[in-house]
């Protein structure tokens, strides 16, 4: 067993001049949340560190430079799960939290549920949760986008991060903004469990991509179940390679609905795989046996360096 962090910036189309800023933001989230691992820390701490830095950089679609919908109103939605116990945490439509996934996190850790609006806003500030304005989530390229009322090609994308501790805790967590000009009250597939993320003894997912796309083929928890889909693994020994599970994951997708969608996968051997139709998806990751953090915008320099 390998203990390894993967992190996502979305699947999205990434212009050249945005390259640069989404290989610094998964890197940075990569380190952060290795931090934790490195020093024997557990999993569920370091999918949230690492997302809460996603969450803090306005070049991603969570937080702090996401979305708007088409009232000009900022929503967000996170979600985390362990495969210890299978707990999780989840929030939606709220606009007054700094850092979703940690309040995703302190809902995990009292009783495994789905906090939306006003509700979970109250949750969090019970519980010493970072709050905020709405105003201070929205960033100047977003209200821009907005303003113009268009929908750009290199259009922003959830976060999310999957990491396995030393003790063989697995984790995933996923943070989002939802999309551009989205209808008032719409909330998408990354804080449903099985949808946005999952995580059990065989492995962590957490995807992006259009919600209306992932939810209706369960994306997290199809591609946790294809690392076992062999029939040499009735006994729930993990067989297919993350690499090939989640390209059948986005492969069944495809065939089924329209829209764009990406994956990050890790099985419980620290292995890691990621898959995805957009034409980009910017990608972080480390592990023991890595000297230092890997970070790609686009799949073929991965395949390129291997
Ligand atoms: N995947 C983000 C959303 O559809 O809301």
């Amino acid at each position: 067993m390998t203990v390894t962090i993967i992190v996502h910036g979305g699947a999205k189309t990434i212009s050249d001049d945005k390259a640069k800023a989404n290989i610094t933001g998964c890197l940075a989230a990569v380190k952060a949340g290795w931090e934790i691992l490195q020093q024997g820390g557990d999993a569920t701490d370091a999918v949230e560190a690492a997302i809460r830095i996603l969450e803090s950089d306005p070049t991603f679609n969570s937080s702090i430079g996401a979305t708007l919908d088409i009232e000009g109103k900022v929503y967000l939605d996170a979600a985390i799960m362990e495969s210890r116990d299978l707990r999780w945490g989840a929030v939606a439509a709220v606009n007054h939290i700094s850092h979703p996934i940690s309040v995703a996190r302190r809902i995990l850790e009292e009783k495994s549920r789905f906090l939306v609006a006003e509700g979970a806003e109250r949750f969090a500030l019970k519980h010493g949760c970072e709050m905020c304005e709405p105003n201070n989530l929205i960033s100047e390229e977003q209200q821009q986008v907005w303003e113009q009322e268009r929908i750009p090609e290199d259009r922003a994308a959830t976060v999310g991060c999957v990491a396995l501790d030393r003790h063989g805790n697995l984790a995933a967590g996923t943070s989002t903004g939802g999309l551009e000009n989205q209808p008032a009250g719409r909330v998408g597939d990354t804080a449903l469990v099985g949808c946005g993320l999952y995580a059990d003894s065989r492995g962590a997912c957490s995807t992006t991509g259009d919600g209306e796309s992932v939810i209706p083929v369960v994306l997290a928890k199809t591609a946790v179940d294809l690392l076992s889909s062999d029939a040499a693994s009735a006994d729930g020994s993990v067989s297919c390679h993350p690499e090939e599970a989640a390209k059948k994951a986005i492969e069944a997708l495809k065939q089924r609905v329209p829209g764009e969608a990406g994956c990050i996968l890790l099985d419980r051997n620290g292995r890691i795989g990621w898959a995805y139709n957009s034409q980009d998806m910017a990608v972080a990751y480390m592990s023991e046996e890595l000297q230092e953090p890997a970070a790609f915008t686009c799949k073929d320099d991965h395949l390129a360096k291997i």
